[in-house]
C-alpha cells in the first residue's frame, strides 16, 4: 500500500489497537435534519476528543466544523436522493477528488445498494470512485446500503456485499451487525466497521452491539444515532470506545457511562 494511503488509514484505524471508533453525523444527505443533527456543529463539538474520525459531507463539514480539529475527516461523497423520493439507491458521486483533497480528508465513503434496480450504478459509483482516490492515495470506505429494504440485513446478503466491495478495491467497508456476523468477516479480506443502526431501546443494547461486533472481528464502529441522539452523548461514546480500544464488557461499558453522566 502507498504510503500516504497506509497514513491515512492509520489516522482512522488506530494502529494500537486496530480499531476505530468513527463518529457518523453524514445521516442529513438523504434524511435531511435529522433529530439531534440540526446543528451538527453544536452535536459533534463536545464528541470531538473521543472520536477517531468524523464522517459527514463536504457541506456541513465546511459550514459546521472548526477547520483547526485534528480528527481525520471521512468524506461522504455520494448521494442524490433523499428519503421522500423515488428511490434512495439511486445514487451518484457527488464531490470531486480535488475538493476531498482540498479538505484534507482522510477517507472517502460511498454507498452501494446490492440487489436493487441502482446495483449496477453504485457499483459503477465505487470502482470510478476508487480509480480516482488511488490517484491521490486516499482509502474509500464502501457503505453497504441496506435502504428502507431493513429485512435485508442477513449475513448472507451483508457477506456479499462487503465481499463485492472488497473486490472493487475498497479499503474499508461499512455494514451492519447481524447473526452469523463472523460470517461476513470471513469471508471479507479488508477492515469491516459497523453502523449502529436506529437508536436502540437501551444504552446496554449499543454496548452490546459493539461489543459483539468486535468479538466476532468487526474493526470498531461508525455510529451516529446511537450515540448522537444519547441523552448522555459524551457518556456514551466514552463507554463505548472501551468497549472497542480497551476490551470492556457491554457491563463494564455501562458502568463507564453511568459514571460519566454528571461529568
Ligand atoms: C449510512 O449510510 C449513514 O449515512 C450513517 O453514516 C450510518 O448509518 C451510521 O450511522 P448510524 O449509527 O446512525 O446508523
Amino acid at each position: 500500500m502507498d504510503w500516504g494511503k497506509k497514513n491515512r488509514l492509520s489516522q482512522i484505524i488506530k494502529p494500537e489497537t486496530g480499531r476505530t471508533v468513527m463518529l457518523a453525523v453524514d445521516h442529513g444527505y438523504f434524511l435531511g435534519p435529522t433529530h439531534k443533527l440540526e446543528h451538527v456543529g453544536t452535536t459533534v463539538e463536545p464528541l470531538l476528543p473521543y472520536a477517531d474520525a468524523l464522517m459527514l459531507t463536504r457541506g456541513i463539514l465546511r459550514s459546521s466544523i472548526s477547520p483547526e480539529i485534528s480528527v481525520p475527516i471521512v468524506l461522504r461523497v455520494s448521494g442524490g436522493s433523499s428519503i421522500i423520493g423515488a428511490d434512495l439507491a439511486n445514487e451518484t458521486i457527488t464531490t470531486s477528488m480535488e475538493d476531498a483533497v482540498r479538505l484534507n480528508a482522510a477517507a472517502v465513503a460511498l454507498s452501494i445498494f446490492i440487489g436493487t434496480d441502482f446495483e449496477h450504478q453504485t457499483l459503477e459509483n465505487l470502482a470510478l470512485l476508487i480509480d480516482m482516490a488511488e490517484e491521490y492515495g486516499i482509502p474509500v470506505l464502501a457503505v453497504t446500503a441496506v435502504g428502507k429494504e431493513i429485512g435485508k440485513k442477513d449475513s448472507r446478503f451483508l457477506a456479499l456485499a462487503c465481499r463485492i466491495a472488497a473486490e472493487l478495491g475498497a479499503s474499508f467497508v461499512k455494514t451492519y451487525y447481524c447473526d452469523e456476523f463472523e460470517k461476513i468477516i470471513e469471508s471479507c479480506p479488508i477492515p469491516v466497521v459497523i453502523a449502529g443502526g436506529p437508536k436502540l431501546d437501551t444504552d446496554l443494547d449499543a454496548f452490546k452491539l459493539a461489543y459483539d461486533a468486535v468479538q466476532k472481528g468487526a474493526s470498531g464502529v461508525d455510529m451516529g444515532r446511537n450515540i448522537w441522539q444519547s441523552a448522555f452523548p459524551v457518556a456514551k461514546i466514552k463507554a463505548v470506545r472501551a468497549i472497542v480500544h480497551d476490551k470492556a464488557t457491554p457491563e463494564q461499558a455501562f458502568e463507564i457511562f453511568e459514571g460519566n453522566k454528571k461529568k
